[in-house]
């Protein structure tokens, strides 16, 4: 039987995750009506004799109680667990200071899912092409425009048997298109590789107090260069390509986009989870999903790629698409928001437009080039209030700001 971990990273990380990863750890944040990481969860409740989901982390250990609550009710046969690292110990750091953990049970496979990434989690496909070959790794792989590729870990493969040649995490120049996913399959016997990379890496380890070997800070065990790239060496390293959707959620911006895809997938997957055009209710654009407890006025606009959270009040003659309006948001009449997120108690005044623009697909990394703010999805922290008649365009607004004026390509702090 597989066991399943989720790298969630920390509270130091995912700065440029910010106004919003102030208020929400980005694993938590809400894209097409659930936290970024209930997506992952979705995917591996579909592997047969999955039981055990390790989230492995250095956030807070009640940053991610609630939402384990929530998940133990929604999936009662999976045990889902935050396992936190006394400090960032890097991607394979935490797989080997919880390695008790995970092979408690005796597990045959682990999956390993960086928490930062939205896709639709091909697991199944991935578990049968891994046992079709003597690898000890399944890394998921897509196609990306050349231009980004070096952001990336990149791969040469063999076409005929996916057998991976060279790993190179983010290179300096081209070397291929084929990019790591961040989601893998890997055999048990990974454990083995992993003590014999730390040995290759002596004089950085030392031991702590409980006599458990731990890296000297500064010295993180990486998956990528520690591991990934000495199995590729070896011919252990296979590839499966998917040729759905792949993207990296870094800025809070990269949200709006996931948020349309995940929205666009869940239209043919369950449909019955969007909102319907219905006589007497707003009009229903596309994939739109609204909160039960929000009140949208049945002359509103909606869609397509909206999301509408917990107890939003939407008026009269309000126009949205491309957007994210987090829970308690007021948005006044004729009001209209484009390529947006508005964050968490906002206040929108009517006739007032807050609008940006869709980042170019995996390229959503930089918020400001040469001193200027990049074009953009706009954002607006958690209690940010827009007054009436204005716009607020290519913007990016941190909490508690009183938007009197109008403002363009502005980070207001
Ligand atoms: N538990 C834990 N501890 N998690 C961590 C740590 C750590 O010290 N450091 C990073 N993570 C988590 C992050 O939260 C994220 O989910 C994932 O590991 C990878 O994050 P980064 O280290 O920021 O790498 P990256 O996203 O720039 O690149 C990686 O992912 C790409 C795919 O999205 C690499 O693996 C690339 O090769 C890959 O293409
Ligand atoms: P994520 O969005 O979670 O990937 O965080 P980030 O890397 O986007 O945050 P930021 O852009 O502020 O990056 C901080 C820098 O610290 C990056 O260049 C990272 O390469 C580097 N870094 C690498 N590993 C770690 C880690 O474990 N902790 C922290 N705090 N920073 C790290």
């Amino acid at each position: 039987h597989p066991k399943a971990i989720i790298l969630v990273g920390g509270p130091s990380r995912g700065t440029r995750f910010r106004p919003l990863s102030l208020n929400v750890p980005k694993p938590l944040f809400p894209v097409a009506g659930k936290p970024i990481i209930s997506h992952h969860i979705a995917a591996l409740s579909k592997i047969e004799d999955l039981k055990e989901i390790l989230l492995i982390g250095f956030f807070e250990d009640s940053v991610f109680s609630q939402f384990l609550q929530d998940a133990a009710r929604e999936y009662p046969n999976l045990h889902i667990r935050y396992l936190r690292e006394y400090q960032s110990l890097g991607t394979a750091g935490g797989l080997y200071h919880f390695r008790d953990e995970i092979l408690r049970g005796n597990p045959e496979q682990v999956f390993v899912l960086h928490a930062d990434v939205a896709c639709d989690f091909p697991l199944i496909q991935m578990k049968k092409a891994h046992e079709g070959h003597r690898g000890l790794c399944t890394i998921l792989g897509t196609k990306v425009p050349r231009e980004v590729a070096n952001n990336f870990g990149c791969l040469v493969a063999k076409p005929d048997t996916n057998e991976v040649l060279h790993y190179v995490e983010k290179p300096e120049s081209f070397i291929s298109d084929l990019i790591s996913c961040g989601v893998y399959l890997f055999d048990c016997a990974i454990f083995d590789e992993i003590r014999k990379s730390l040995e290759n890496k002596k004089g950085n380890v030392e031991t702590d107090i409980y006599g458990r070997e731990v890296f000297q800070d500064g010295n993180k065990l990486r998956l990528e260069q520690d591991l990934l790239r000495p199995l590729a060496q070896a011919r252990k390293l296979f590839v499966y390509e998917t040729k759905s959707f792949w993207r990296q959620i870094k800025t809070a911006g990269s949200a709006v986009p996931v948020n349309g895809l995940y929205l666009e997938q869940l239209l043919s997957t369950n449909p019955e989870k969007l909102a319907k055009n219905t006589p007497g209710g707003p009009e229903i654009v596309g994939a739109v999903y609204i909160h039960p407890t929000a009140q949208i006025d049945p002359k509103a606009k909606l869609g397509p790629n909206v999301s509408i959270g917990p107890n939003v009040f939407v008026g009269k003659g309000v126009r949205i698409r491309d957007s994210i309006i987090l829970d308690n948001v007021d948005i006044k009449q004729n009001a209209c928001i484009l390529h947006a997120i508005v964050g968490w108690n906002s206040k929108v005044g009517c006739w007032s437009r807050v609008e940006g623009t869709l980042p170019a697909a995996h390229n959503s990394t930089a918020v400001t080039k040469n001193g200027l703010k990049v074009q953009s999805v706009t954002i607006l922290g958690k209690e940010v209030t827009v007054k009436d008649e204005i716009v607020i365009r290519n913007c990016i607004v941190l909490p508690h700001k009183d938007l009197k004026q109008s403002c363009e390509n502005e980070i207001v702090m």
